[in-house]
């Protein structure tokens, strides 16, 4: 039961407030959940119920909620600066941060732009590669190639590189003249393959699109295909790609804004499989979900072509009033410390296999579940109608919001991506909350569909 406050409260966001992907009109029968706390892996309301948060709030707390160490240092930073522009200062915690990410990034990035959040990452990386083309003589490369199930952010830019025709749909008029190529869909494989016999078949796409145009660069997620439904697909891609750039002078962008630290297994995807990508994307994680923080990274070679006298106007004009917060940055270099203590990410590999286990028994028990997929500490079960001929469901029967609102009654946050129930939880997870965790989804599964 709701108190009259939480009530009033309720009232007065649906009066005042325009959430992001939100239906509004869902609004009347079910309220958003009014969130008082967190702690750890859970989300409190007022009542004093707890929430699983199986998705990290939008995939960005890595560490739990409420984190001691990260509030030690934000707290200690707020008592010497909260905020300071970035153009002509330059200060201690974005210092620090630039030379981590550097030391921990593949061999060839070296140089760190800040911004403040996802989109703005790719932005960025997308504006120094068309400048870069423009001041070596090469005008002509303006186009970026993305696979189709892409997704990198929704500003007019990076929408422009989305994959995605639900985000795209309503703005594709004015969208930038880039090129969307078939990319690896592995549970609907075109070439009936299957992970272990597969090489990576579905490249042809990608190398005629790079042969037959002009291209920038080439923007991908690597490895997870996010907004797409956790969409999982094998290295080999990757180093297909990272080849094909080489060859056709091509740049190599790596949005890893969602997968980074720790979520695949591994601090960085791009390091992981010794891939130096001309661009890598970071934001999401960075933080361990506490404020907002980007950042780009690029080589010596990019920043090259814009470093030369004032007069001749080579600089990057790229700026946001919060390029590189104090606060941020120094959550983030708390984040980064924790990160690379004890064996962290290593000690991953119990709960990344509980969740394997546990996931395929539910793929296997449900009548309606037509795989599970896992990336280290990202997993996904996609419903599907028939499981034998993987017939989805009709997008009007809502299945995942169905299992949504089971799940708030039973103590988990969910938020499928249309039928596709996935977990991205905070690393520090303990085994126990894994059980319960993928137990309740089962359920909900069941509560809905059986
Ligand atoms: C791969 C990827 N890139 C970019 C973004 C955009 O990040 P933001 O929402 O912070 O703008 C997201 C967000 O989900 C993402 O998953």
């Amino acid at each position: 039961m709701q108190d009259r406050k939480t009530e009033f409260d309720l009232a007065r966001d649906f009066q005042n407030i325009w959430h992001p992907c939100t239906q509004h009109k869902d609004f009347e029968t079910i309220k958003p959940l009014l969130v008082e706390r967190a702690e750890g892996v859970y989300l409190y309301d007022r009542e004093g119920k707890g929430y699983l948060d199986a998705i990290s709030s939008w995939w960005v707390n890595l560490l739990g909620h409420n984190h001691p160490r990260l509030n030690a240092a934000l707290q200690n930073q707020l008592e010497k600066m909260a905020h300071v522009m970035f153009a002509g200062i330059t200060h201690q915690p974005a210092i620090d941060l630039a030379s981590s990410l550097v030391e921990v990034s593949p061999e060839k990035l070296s140089k760190v732009f800040f911004s403040d959040n996802g989109s703005t990452s790719v932005e960025v990386a997308l504006k120094m590669s068309l400048q870069y083309w423009q001041q070596s003589g090469e005008s002509n490369k303006t186009r970026f190639i993305y696979l189709k199930g892409g997704y990198h952010g929704e500003t007019i830019g990076a929408l422009s590189v989305c994959g995605l025709d639900i985000f795209r749909d309503k703005f594709e008029k004015v969208l930038l003249n880039n090129l969307g190529v078939e990319g690896p869909d592995c549970f609907r494989c075109p070439y009936g393959l299957n992970r272990d016999s597969c090489q990576a078949e579905c490249f042809e796409p990608m190398e005629k699109a790079l042969e037959e145009n002009e291209i920038a660069g080439v923007v991908i997620e690597p490895l997870v295909q996010g907004a797409a439904g956790m969409k999982i697909y094998p290295p080999v891609y990757l180093k297909k790609l990272k080849a094909a750039c080489d060859s056709y002078s091509a740049h190599l962008i790596f949005d890893e804004v969602a997968v980074a630290f720790g979520r695949t297994g591994s601090l960085f995807v791009s390091k992981e499989l010794n891939i130096s990508p001309t661009f890598l994307c970071l934001s999401k994680g960075i933080t361990s979900g506490y404020l907002p923080l980007a950042a780009t990274l690029t080589t010596d070679e990019i920043y090259s072509a814009f470093y030369d006298d004032f007069s001749n106007w080579k600089l990057f004009i790229h700026s946001h009033s919060y390029s590189a917060n104090p606060l941020a940055c120094s959550v983030a270099n708390e984040t980064l410390a924790i990160l690379n203590e004890n064996n962290f990410i290593r000690k991953l590999q119990p709960k990344i296999n509980l969740i394997g286990q546990m996931g395929k028994r539910i793929y296997e028990e449900s009548k309606w579940c037509g795989e599970f997929r896992q990336q280290g500490m990202i997993a996904a079960l996609e419903l599907v109608k028939n499981k034998n001929n993987k017939e989805p469901f009709l997008l009007e029967s809502r299945v995942g919001y169905k299992i949504y609102l089971e799940g708030l009654k039973r103590g988990i946050f969910l938020r499928p991506l249309g039928d596709v129930i996935y977990f991205i939880p905070p690393l520090v997870i303990s085994e126990e909350e894994i059980k319960r965790m993928m137990t309740i989804a089962q359920e909900c599964i069941a509560a809905v569909l059986d």
